[in-house]
């Protein structure tokens, strides 16, 4: 069949994984198959939709969607639409009892086989759904993204063994598999060449990272950032998320010799209340905590954290909040997320009690983003007249010699220059905030 000049089209929702495995999917079926991608659904012939289940109303969210995607096939009974991402693994061929219309169910580590099954479904016309873990094969077989800034998202490996009780996360995307040290690196060399200069690992849990490699040789998460920061074209990285139960001395380490991790840590602590933390089943507590920011501080001084908080877990108290009140006062973080805690189903929390009702939720829920909104003035008046590392992402349209930055802490900061500055790292003095940006004047160094 000639699939010509035919269109795709991706939704996607959730975290910067799903983002990432977006991109992905756009890059592998533009490699295997000749459909161009469209941001406009109604040119497109293939609708997907990269789904997220992290808290409630994921599947009612999706069916809403689909009811609008379905009045398109209507019209044209040659589209095909596919629904991947975490609910695709969560609810499986159950999507087809409300939404029959439905041609493909791929999962979170079948990604890659989306060209296989699109041709697959044009030849048979038979619906299909893969939503089984079939360990490596994703990181062999999906084709990275291209990047058109100067910085990169980098998938090091996937899934979840913590089982958090309150998390739907292990369930979607499987067990922990770490993507092979060499393969990371080589695909970091590939961008490098290609101009990237700031890399930014991604996984549910980067920091538990392990892989062996041949000879049976390990590699840690410590390690991997060794040998990406020995990379001279590559002059910044970041990583997203870090569990704190995994936060090992060595990696402590690397924020003392090496620069070019930022000085900017996504660590969630979830809640200040080490009765609550057992519940949640993360097996650390506010106090080892504060340790791991403590040693992070003696060797980066200037360092901001941001976190997650869930407000509202079941039997979460008034002292158990304040607890978390407390924690936050104390730390000081930066930027962080906060959510009310929602049920998942299948998760052990699911079962538990609830007893706290939900406007009273609504309530803590608030308090605690008026704190975190003041935490975040804090920091923004404070790096006022500071000088701050950018990386310059791009010139703005229209302006002469305006270009637009990233700080360590991702301040957007806009400055001018006579100099050839894209692409490169320099530092600015800021002036002053402007709604979202900050104005800067750039510094010779
Ligand atoms: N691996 C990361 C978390 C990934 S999920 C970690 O260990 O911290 C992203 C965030 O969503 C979590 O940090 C948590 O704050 C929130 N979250 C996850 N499940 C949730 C639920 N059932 N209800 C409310 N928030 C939840
Ligand atoms: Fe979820 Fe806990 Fe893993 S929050 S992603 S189960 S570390």
């Amino acid at each position: 069949m000639n699939i010509e000049n035919k269109k795709f089209y991706i939704k996607t929702w959730g975290c910067q994984m799903n983002e990432y495995d977006s991109l992905t999917i756009s890059s592998t079926i533009k490699k295997h198959t000749s459909y161009i991608e469209t941001k406009n659904f109604i040119e497109a012939e293939i609708l997907i939709l990269n789904t997220c289940s992290i808290r409630e109303k994921a599947q009612e969210k999706l069916f809403h969607q689909l009811g609008r995607w379905k009045k398109l096939k209507k019209k044209n009974k040659n589209i095909i639409i596919a629904v991947g991402g975490c609910v695709a693994n969560q609810e499986g061929s159950k999507i087809l009892k409300r939404a029959k219309f439905v041609d493909i169910i791929f999962g979170t580590q079948t990604l890659h086989r989306l060209p296989e099954m699109i041709v697959e479904k044009i030849k048979n016309k038979k619906f299909i759904i893969d939503i089984s873990f079939p360990k490596l094969e994703k990181f062999k077989k999906i084709v990275p993204p291209k990047f058109n800034s100067y910085s990169a998202s980098i998938s090091i490996m996937e899934g979840c063994n913590k089982y958090c009780s309150f998390c739907i996360v292990p369930y979607t995307r499987g067990k922990e598999i770490s993507r092979p040290f060499y393969d990371i690196i080589n695909n970091i060399l590939y961008l490098a060449k290609h101009g990237i200069k700031e890399i930014q690992l991604l996984g549910q849990n980067v920091n538990s990272y392990k892989s062996t490699g041949n000879n049976n040789t390990k590699h840690t998460f410590s390690e991997l950032l060794k040998k990406i920061s020995s990379i001279p074209m590559i002059e910044r990285i970041r990583f997203i998320t870090s569990n704190p139960m995994d936060f090992t001395d060595d990696i402590i380490k690397i924020y003392a010799e090496t620069p070019k991790l930022v000085s900017f840590l996504h660590l969630p602590i979830q809640s200040g209340s080490n009765r609550i933390l057992k519940l949640m089943k993360r097996p650390y507590s506010v106090e080892e905590y504060k340790t791991i920011i403590n040693k992070l501080k003696t060797v980066r001084p200037n360092i901001q954290i941001s976190s997650d908080f869930i407000v509202g877990f079941p039997g979460e108290t008034e002292n158990d909040f304040s607890e978390t009140m407390k924690i936050i006062s104390e730390i000081n973080f930066d930027m962080s997320f906060s959510f009310i805690y929602s049920p998942r189903p299948g998760t052990p929390a699911a079962k538990l009690k609830d007893n706290v009702n939900i406007s009273e939720k609504k309530n803590r829920l608030q308090t605690l983003q008026k704190k975190i909104k003041e935490q975040i003035s804090y920091w923004n008046k404070k790096i006022i007249h500071s000088q701050q590392k950018i990386l310059v992402e791009k010139s703005l349209p229209n302006t002469k010699n305006q270009f637009l930055g990233t700080t360590e802490n991702n301040r957007k900061v806009i400055f001018n220059s006579q100099n050839d500055v894209l692409g490169k790292i320099i530092t600015v003095k800021i002036i002053k905030k402007k709604n979202n940006f900050f104005e800067g004047i750039q510094q010779i160094m």
